[in-house]
């Protein structure tokens, strides 16, 4: 059947990968990906399929509501999957108001257009929104976060992102707004953006670059390869039931020490280099403010309401990951240079 979905940050890391997905699997629908181009939206993720028949790109902002309105109005999306975002922590927390900014208002943007838009004909429609883990806050030693665990976000960007979820909530309550929302452990894998931790570190390890691990390295994220995450998006949006929250998870938690050196190991290796030379690098750094100690996902309601799990062992995306950055070594150098540098030495010195 025919569908016009919208796709936001589909130039991003993660919407990139699920744009793709759509526009190959489904040549029936028509996919708009809308993006702002923001630092962490590149083009150079989506040359692949750029031209494809069914697949149009809009560049604007989701917190411009004229724009957005304008943009309903002219293609009569029957879908959402909003993925458009500030997402990186540490950013969030030298600059909390664009996060609000796009997380919050961007998003109440999006659902008053679909609410204006479906009013009445809201039979077939849905809002899809891509959340993350971080909304439950932090995890002691043990005990997974379920659907059901009280929201609890300890982050401007965890806090964000909670608010948006509660507002696609609170208009499926309100205005019968058909929705669904997943909340997704750290993802990896390619095209993720240099300031995150593998990105960052593959590319420090590849320049001899010091690897900056904050506080004592004993923080524990479950990780996921990105791919892996946009097929789970893709069943959520054609089979999860309306009103439903989706946790999507790896099954695979690391500390982020022993994670870091799983790959200095894989590096070495990949880079011909003694074993042990990659390690080297590491340096502990001053920890991250109010940083959240463990993050850990359950998975099962999805694993078995509709049958997804993960498909790579984790050595095995990473494997695949590092090969992907050192064969696109140009993707990563086009995108360090610059602004990038500022960044970094604001972030790290
Ligand atoms: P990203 O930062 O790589 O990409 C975000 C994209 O959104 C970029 O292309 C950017 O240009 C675009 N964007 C930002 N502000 C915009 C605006 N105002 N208007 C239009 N476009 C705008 O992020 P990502 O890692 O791909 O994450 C995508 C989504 O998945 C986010 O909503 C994030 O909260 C969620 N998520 C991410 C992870 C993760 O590990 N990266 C995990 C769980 C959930
Ligand atoms: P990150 O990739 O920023 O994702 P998130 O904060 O959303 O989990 O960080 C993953 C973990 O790695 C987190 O515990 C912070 C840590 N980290 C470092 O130790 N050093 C770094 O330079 C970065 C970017 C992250």
């Amino acid at each position: 059947m025919s569908k016009t979905i919208l796709i936001t940050g589909g130039a991003g890391f993660i919407g990139s990968h699920v744009v793709r997905l759509f526009v190959n699997k489904y040549p029936d629908y028509t996919i708009v990906n809308l993006d702002k181009l923001t630092y962490a939206g590149n083009l150079e993720n989506l040359t692949d399929f750029e031209k494809a028949d069914n697949y149009i790109f809009e560049k604007g902002d989701i917190v411009d509501k004229i724009f957005i309105a304008e943009l309903f109005a002219k293609y009569q999306f029957d879908g959402v999957i909003h993925l458009a975002a500030e997402s990186h922590v540490d950013r969030s927390i030298t600059n909390p108001m664009e996060f609000i900014m796009t997380n919050v208002v961007g998003t109440v943007n999006l659902l008053n257009a679909a609410k204006n838009l479906w009013k009445g004909k809201e039979e077939g429609k849905l809002f899809y929104h891509v959340s993350t883990d971080e909304v439950y806050g932090s995890l002691g030693d043990t005990g997974l976060f379920l659907e059901t665990t009280p929201y609890d976000p300890q982050s401007p960007y965890s806090s964000s992102k909670a608010s948006s979820d509660h507002f696609v909530r609170a208009y499926g309550n309100t205005y019968g707004m058909p929705f669904v929302i997943s909340n997704c452990s750290n993802n990896y894998g390619p095209n993720q953006f240099p300031e995150k931790l593998l990105p960052l570190f593959i590319n420090n390890i590849r320049n001899g670059k010091a690897l900056p691990v904050y506080g004592d390295g004993k923080f524990t994220r479950d990780w996921l390869y990105v791919v892996d995450h946009a097929i789970a998006i893709d069943k959520i949006y054609h089979n999860g039931k309306n009103g439903e929250t989706y946790n999507i998870g790896g099954f695979n938690e690391w500390t982020n020490i022993d994670l870091i050196k799983v790959l200095c190991k894989q590096m070495d290796i990949a880079l011909g280099n003694d074993e042990g030379t990659a390690e080297q690098l590491i340096t502990y750094v001053k920890d991250r403010p109010g940083h959240d100690k463990r993050y850990a996902i359950d998975a099962n309601k999805l694993k078995n309401e509709l049958g997804w799990e993960p498909s790579l062992q984790f050595e095995e995306g990473l494997a695949k990951t590092i090969a992907w950055y050192l064969d696109n070594e140009e993707w990563m150098d086009n995108i360090t240079s610059g602004d990038y540098q500022n960044y970094y030495k604001e972030q790290y010195s």
